[in-house]
């Protein structure tokens, strides 16, 4: 039987949430990942230290016993923020990040940034303290074409603020265009992208297959196979600046299935194992553990994890859903009912 084995991997963009649903799938997650950088966008938003490091506390006390799975935490980043409060993130030790909403692009994001400038002097104390800024990159223009929304905060955005912040570190987060894949290549070594595994697995037919499919729907909206291939080939290519961050994004069903439907692709029950066969399609299987497990560490300052996992090509069944801890609904994993090739083989488990 074929076998993979990687330096644990490590999710540098992912979302909990809080209460019945962060017990539900934090388990996933930390059966796979060394690490993830938690998003801060609770209702209300993690936008202190003390938010940020109760916030913590309630993950830690959600861990399944025996777990080894270190949550790195993010500050909501709103015009509000202060200086002061990004020397005592610098200082806290368990927040290497700061995340950039603009207002209105997303899930939870109406706290976020509506005008850029006056987050100008917390970026400069980010830039001088080494704290990274994971940036949400999608216009908010109202105008602007859903589909170009990327590549508009690339070019109107994200370019002048790099140019007026050399210094300051940024992760693009969950690129979904040619455009912003080419960027960040191109650009100096401060700016690094997360890819998520929708992204390398599907285009925007799959919103559409067969009827509207709610479960496909996600921001940044999944775009042409063009631009598939193009982040495939990125992720694929061991460019020390693309890695691992599933953004996955759990919604209960009825939530998702509606007619104002949640974006977010729940993807950390088979997260690794998606990665596994978007490499193994591209026939990249030996570059998996630099994107999953070097990369995005060496990025922000921290060694690999010293443990491994191993992954086995054993075709099996998602389930059709997972039952949430608490209220009856339920949560439909990407995939769910479908069957993927990748199977992460159980701590002591071996082929
Ligand atoms: O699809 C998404 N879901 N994109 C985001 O940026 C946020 C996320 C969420 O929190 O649900
Ligand atoms: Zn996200």
């Amino acid at each position: 039987m074929e076998t993979l084995t990687l330096l644990r991997p490590d999710d540098w963009h992912l979302h909990v949430r809080d209460g019945a649903m962060l017990r539900t799938v934090l388990p996933h997650t930390a059966a796979r990942f060394g690490r993830a950088l938690v998003m801060p966008n609770l209702k209300p938003p993690v936008a202190t230290v003390a938010e940020a490091s109760a916030y913590r506390a309630r993950i830690l006390e959600a861990l399944p016993a025996g777990a080894r799975f270190t949550p790195l935490m993010t500050l909501y980043l709103t015009e509000q923020t202060t200086p002061e409060e990004i020397d005592r993130a610098a200082e806290c030790g368990f927040i290497p990040a700061v995340k950039l909403y603009p207002a209105g692009a997303t899930t939870n994001s109406a706290a976020g940034v509506c005008a850029l400038e006056r987050t100008f002097p917390v970026l400069e104390r980010m830039a001088e303290r080494n704290l990274v800024l994971c940036v949400h990159g999608e216009s908010t223009d109202p105008t602007a074409d859903i589909f170009d929304r990327e590549h508009l905060f690339v070019e109107q955005t994200l370019a002048p603020l790099m140019q007026r912040f050399p210094t300051l570190r940024i992760v693009l987060e969950h690129i979904t265009t040619r455009q912003a894949a080419e960027f960040v290549r191109a650009a100096p070594d401060t700016l690094a992208a997360t890819i998520t595994p929708q992204h390398l697995l599907l285009n925007r037919n799959a919103i559409f297959h067969g009827g509207v499919r709610p479960h496909h729907y996600c921001l940044p909206v999944l775009k042409r196979e063009e631009h598939r291939r193009a982040l495939l080939e990125a992720a694929t290519s061991a460019h020390p600046r693309f890695f691992l961050g599933t953004d996955s994004a759990p919604h209960a069903r009825a939530t998702k299935e509606a007619a104002c439907g949640c974006a977010g692709c729940y993807s950390a029950h088979a997260a690794i194992e998606l990665y596994a066969q978007a490499f193994a399609a591209a026939g990249a299987l030996d570059r998996l553990e630099a994107f999953a497990s070097r990369n995005g560490a060496a990025f922000y300052g921290l060694p690999p994890n010293g443990d491994t996992i191993t992954l086995v090509r054993r075709a099996h069944t998602v389930p059709e859903s997972f039952p949430l801890a608490e209220g009856g609904d339920t949560l439909v994993g990407l995939f769910a009912g479908e069957t993927i090739e990748w199977q992460m083989l159980p701590q002591g488990e071996s082929a």
